[in-house]
């Protein structure tokens, strides 16, 4: 199987990090990757809040159930839904930047803001956008795996063919 075929299968949510600063050169690239990400009538009604204070980092983390990766991170990108964008283009946006993330020897855990309300007030967002969703990123930590519960569905159960009977 070929290199870039196998990192799509690898891809996995790393939640440990190292807690050194990320790169410029790496965090632009991330932010490259996100920007060419295709959207819906390549509307592109998105853009990125780059987190990386760590009180701006702790606020965060309350608008969510599942944060700590937020907290082990150097840095998160939150992913900003502008008018009229769709939450399929934030899901592309989010996987963009995890293949570009393990391409550049990063890791990354998409994380929910479930409180999003709360995540519009400490992101100082403007009326009309949302964030639900955001990457927290950096260097693998030497210990940090998967978690535990990563498996997947055996491929029988997910496929059908012609019609969902079929
Ligand atoms: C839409 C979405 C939201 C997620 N939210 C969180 C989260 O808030 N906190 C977290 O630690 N992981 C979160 N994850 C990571 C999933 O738990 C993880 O992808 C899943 O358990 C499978 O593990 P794997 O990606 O390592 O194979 C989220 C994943 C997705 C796709």
């Amino acid at each position: 199987m070929n290199e870039r075929y196998q990192s799509i299968l690898s891809l996995r949510a790393i939640r440990e990090f190292e807690p050194r600063a990320i790169r410029e050169v790496d965090l632009e690239a991330l932010l490259e990757a996100a920007r060419w990400t295709g959207s819906s009538k390549n509307r592109q009604n998105w853009s990125f809040i780059v987190v990386d204070d760590p009180e701006q980092k702790d606020r965060l983390c309350d608008a969510g159930d599942f944060t700590d990766p937020i907290r082990n991170a150097p840095a998160v990108i939150c992913l900003v839904r502008e008018p009229d964008g769709y939450e399929f283009d934030t899901g592309r946006l989010a996987q963009n930047i995890m293949l570009a993330a393990d391409a550049l020897g990063m890791a990354s855990c998409p994380i929910t803001l479930h409180r999003d309300g709360l995540a519009a007030e400490v992101l100082g967002l403007p009326e009309g956008r949302r964030c639900r969703y955001a990457i927290a990123i950096g260097y693998p930590a030497p210990s940090s795996g998967p978690a535990k519960f990563g498996g997947r569905k055996p491929i029988e159960e997910l496929i059908h063919h012609n019609r969902y009977d079929g």
